[in-house]
């Protein structure tokens, strides 16, 4: 049984879609169940500025990557790193123990969207060097 909470973000899921000019856009998979999500952030002075997303997964994986989308928004890129998907579970009002995983999708894309900005940053800075 799904919370209130995600049954809202899952019928009215916030930021979908694209960003045309993002800074990082990545393609991230679950393994577990095969469900992915295209992942669009905008970050600017070192704060994500706008997360954007397509998901193609169960209602747990929509309404995780929506209250995501909401939750780093206006958090510098160390604090967006910090976010976990308890917390984001716990934002929700929890979610099914066979759903957690779901949790992870989100999550774990936006995480692996902002290594692959410090990782360009870091080559930047090399070049520079
Ligand atoms: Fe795969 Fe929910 S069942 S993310």
């Amino acid at each position: 049984m799904y919370s209130p909470a995600v049954i809202e973000h899952f019928t009215n899921p916030r930021n979908v879609g694209y960003i045309e000019d993002a800074t990082v856009a990545i393609q991230y998979g679950e393994p577990s169940c095969g469900d992915c999500l295209l992942v669009f952030l905008k970050i600017e002075e070192d704060t994500v500025r706008e997360m954007k997303y397509k998901v193609l997964g169960c209602a747990a994986a929509i309404a995780t990557a929506s209250i995501t989308s909401e939750m780093v928004t206006g958090r510098t890129v160390d604090e967006a790193l910090e976010l976990t998907e308890e917390q984001v579970a716990k934002a929700l009002g929890g979610l099914p123990p066979d759903k957690m995983h779901c949790s992870n999708l989100a999550v774990g894309a936006l995480k692996a969207a902002l290594r692959v900005y410090l990782s360009r940053l870091e080559q930047a800075a090399e070049e520079n060097s």
